[in-house]
């Protein structure tokens, strides 16, 4: 297909995990045209076929962002300082709209709030739920949920093991390793989920949930796999009430542990819901031990705890 005939899907985030998948993803299937959104285009020139300015703080720079777009993907990063993510999503909800969108994909997480009965309390997930509402009344002709897993990527850098006070590497964290809680994936993987998404509406433009799930472990389960291959990875459990004022945001950080444990990271059985997102992203997304062998050899994880 040429160039000029292609439908083109705009890209918010993409030069970051999630919307940088999809970029790579939608280029690869070669059916559509990329512009790649970020607020310093100037920085990224050539991420894809256009890069456009957006700042999702500043909505007046939306709506040309998705002009002439038939897709739009949406992440928000709650982590940013600053960031308003039911103010960003709303905004980018209505400058698709008025841009004509057909199809909009929204990256969002399980209702903590709901699944729990108000007992957790995790913003950056139960906020991200609250915006599907937004995406599916706006009335797309087509929209399409995607939820990202805990990424692999994160044991390699947030959640990289750290040298322990008895001079082991490994991890002091405020959960139960042993409790199978955590839906995982490699985020690189994310953007087959969104690209299938956008090549097939039928299937899945209709308001369907999509997780990108490549393992379901346990603390246990992922520190025993990378030592079987080779690591000597420790893991001791520490007090919620001491890990969370270890650094900012650690509360949040150790209430998601509280919930998975207790409900696990998708909250809910999402056989269905995976198989779906599997068939749309036309492959199996990799386990953890695939992953980790390419990108957690011995001596990236001594690096990435320095
Ligand atoms: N880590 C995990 O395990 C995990 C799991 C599930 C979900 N999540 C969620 O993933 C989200 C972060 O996504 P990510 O990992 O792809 O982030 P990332 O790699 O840190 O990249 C952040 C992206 O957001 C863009 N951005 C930030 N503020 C913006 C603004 N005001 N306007 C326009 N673009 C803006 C940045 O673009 P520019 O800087 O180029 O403008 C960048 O491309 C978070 O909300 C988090 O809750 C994370």
């Amino acid at each position: 297909m040429s160039s000029n005939s292609k439908k083109l899907i705009a890209v918010i985030g993409a030069t970051g995990q999630q919307g940088g998948a999809v970029v790579r993803a939608l280029q690869a299937q070669d059916q559509f045209k990329v512009r790649a959104l970020t607020r310093n285009p100037g920085k990224h020139r050539g991420l894809a076929d256009e890069v456009v300015e957006a700042d999702l703080d500043r909505p007046d720079t939306l709506e040309a962002a998705f002009e002439g777009a038939h897709g739009v993907f949406l992440v928000t990063n709650f982590w940013e300082q600053g960031t308003d993510e039911l103010k960003q999503a709303t905004a980018a909800v209505r400058a698709a709209k008025n841009a004509g969108v057909k199809h909009f994909v929204w990256s969002t997480l399980p209702n903590v709030e709901a699944i729990s009965g108000g007992k957790f309390h995790v913003p950056h997930f139960t906020g991200k739920a609250k915006i599907d509402r937004i995406v599916e009344e706006a009335g797309f002709a087509n929209h399409t949920f995607v939820i990202a897993p805990f990424y692999y990527q994160s044991l390699v850098g947030v959640m990289a093991p750290q040298k322990q006070t008895d001079g082991s590497l490994g991890w002091a964290l405020p959960l139960d390793p042993a409790v199978r809680g955590m839906h995982m994936g490699d985020i690189s993987e994310l953007g087959n989920i969104v690209a299938g998404a956008f090549a097939h509406p039928d299937l899945a433009g209709h308001g369907e949930y999509l997780p990108l799930v490549g393992d379901f472990m346990s603390f246990n389960e992922i520190i025993n796999t990378l030592n079987r291959q080779g690591h000597e990875l420790s893991f001791r459990q520490v007090p919620k009430e001491v890990f969370a004022t270890s650094f900012p945001g650690a509360a949040e950080v150790a209430e998601t542990f509280s919930y998975f444990k207790a409900h696990t990271y998708l909250g809910s059985d999402s056989y269905g819901r995976i198989a779906l997102a599997n068939k749309i992203a036309g492959r199996q997304p990799s386990k953890f031990s695939t992953w980790a062998r390419v990108n957690m050899p011995v001596r990236v994880a001594q690096e990435a705890s320095k």
